[in-house]
């Protein structure tokens, strides 16, 4: 086999030499990839079927949280650009695939980019090409669905061309850790497959960890969001009893957190968001299901707990503001920080939208402030940033502080609003009403 990966050469494309890599689906996903394999040097190409998307790339413009206008620009101006045109695979060595897997009627993963795009790689997949797939998903996958429809190319994996999974682990927003310093698994059809992958992986990223197969690699991402998912839900579960119990947990989790050893940390608040821990335990559990017949409990389990804590959120709501002696049906209520974690304007799956319905159901005028949105979808209406956060807190009968977000004063919020209520155990003032 021609391991071409392992030995390419700098160069830019447009040369009349291969491309080191091309990356489908230019996402929060594919585009600090892509960042980080142009700043060390390779040379690529951004593959992504939205015409609008490639073209505002090329013009150095962003559409992620972690990259500035100036990051695209400088990608641009080191040789990289994004385009529609699938036949740029042809001069490939390399491709990995980054497209989104959505949850689907049925609960698993709506896998149709993922075969899109294993499609439209079968038609331009060469001996020597080392195909990824990065798509979070259940195990199986790579090997089930997507290498058949590479090699109804005549090809074949691990004899004709590499084939490996390689999950991706970003976490938008954090400050210390990025593509480059987060390890990274790799798991390939064969073990030279994970070979060739790796040493691709090694190019930009510090340390490389091989594992046994496909499978493996895509039940690692699987497992690590799971572990999240059933922490976070044990401790929201024992955020409603420590409420009754008037046992303050957020000093229970301090004072546990001091053992050096066996014990890490996980917070309670308004529910899971984001694009991974609310969505990827049920590609597991439903794979468990669909393919043993049996559920995986956990999962299950933590689902339920996380998925209650909105409904939980405006219960504890409405009752603040009886002792308080107004309704809750008259009442306004400022929702603060709607996005799905703090500092990052990714608004999908954000439990602000199942608080907001939970509080509208029961009556209440809903407003909002996120330092990092203007214009906040809930469900079919368009609401507007309130103008002046300042005047909102002191005119809303309640304040719910849903997303610490750093640019919030929280001694400021708390003295300002009539009472501010915190989902996140930010806030140390008296006066604050915590989860
Ligand atoms: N965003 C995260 O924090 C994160 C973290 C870990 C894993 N993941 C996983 O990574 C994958 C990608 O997620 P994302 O957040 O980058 O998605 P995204 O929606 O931000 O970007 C995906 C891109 O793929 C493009 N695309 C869709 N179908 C395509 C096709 N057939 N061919 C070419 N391009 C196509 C879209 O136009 C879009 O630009 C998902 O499986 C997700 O679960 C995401």
């Amino acid at each position: 086999m021609n391991d071409s990966v392992s030995n390419t050469h700098r160069n830019r494309p447009g040369d009349d030499v291969p491309l080191d890599l091309v990356v489908i689906g230019l996402g929060y996903v594919g585009l600090p990839l892509a960042q980080e394999a142009v700043r060390s040097g390779l040379s690529v190409v951004g593959l992504d079927v939205s015409e609008s998307l490639a073209e505002s790339v090329n013009a150095g413009r962003s559409h992620v949280d972690d990259l500035a206008d100036a990051d695209i620009g400088q990608m641009v101006a080191d040789g990289f650009r994004a385009t529609t045109d699938a036949s740029v695979l042809d001069d490939a060595n390399a491709v990995v695939i980054c497209v989104p897997t959505p949850l689907s009627d049925e609960g698993g993963p709506d896998l149709g980019a993922v075969l899109s795009a294993a499609r439209t790689v079968a038609a331009h997949v060469h001996p020597g090409m080392l195909v990824v797939l990065e798509s979070t998903t259940y195990p199986g996958t790579t090997d089930e669905e997507v290498r058949p429809l590479l090699e109804a190319s005549g090809l074949r994996a691990g004899v004709d061309f590499h084939l490996a999974f390689s999950p991706e682990r970003i976490d938008p927003g954090n400050p210390l850790f990025g593509m480059r310093n987060t390890p990274k698994v790799v798991g390939g059809h064969t073990p030279r497959c994970t070979e060739v992958a790796s040493a691709l992986y090694s190019r930009f990223v510090d340390t490389v960890v091989p594992a046994a197969g496909t499978r493996e690699a895509e039940m690692a991402k699987l497992l690590e969001n799971t572990y999240r998912h059933i922490n976070i839900a044990l401790v929201n579960e024992m955020a409603k009893f420590c409420h009754e119990l008037d046992i303050d947990l957020w000093d229970v989790i301090r004072c546990a957190s001091t053992k050096p050893f066996g014990f890490q940390p996980f917070y309670p608040g308004p529910g899971v968001g984001g694009h991974c821990i609310p969505i990827d335990p049920n590609y597991l559990s439903f794979r468990v299901r669909d393919q043993l017949g049996y559920p995986f409990r956990f999962v299950e389990l933590a689902q339920e707990i996380n998925s209650s804590m909105p409904e939980y959120v405006a219960h504890r709501t409405k009752s603040i503001l009886q002792q308080r002696g107004t309704d809750i049906a008259a009442s306004t209520v400022l929702l603060l920080g709607v996005t799905y974690k703090p500092d990052i304007a990714d608004q999908r799956e954000s439990p602000a939208v199942p608080v907001a319905e939970a509080l509208r159901a029961l009556g209440a005028h809903v407003i909002f402030h996120d330092p990092m949105v203007d214009v906040w979808r809930l469900g079919s209406e368009n609401l507007t940033r309130v103008a002046d956060l300042d005047v909102a807190l002191a005119e809303a009968d309640v304040s719910i502080l849903l997303q610490a977000n750093r640019d919030y004063d929280l001694e400021h919020l708390a003295s300002t609003a009539r009472v501010l209520f915190d989902t996140r155990g930010a806030s140390t003032a008296d006066t604050t009403v915590r989860l």
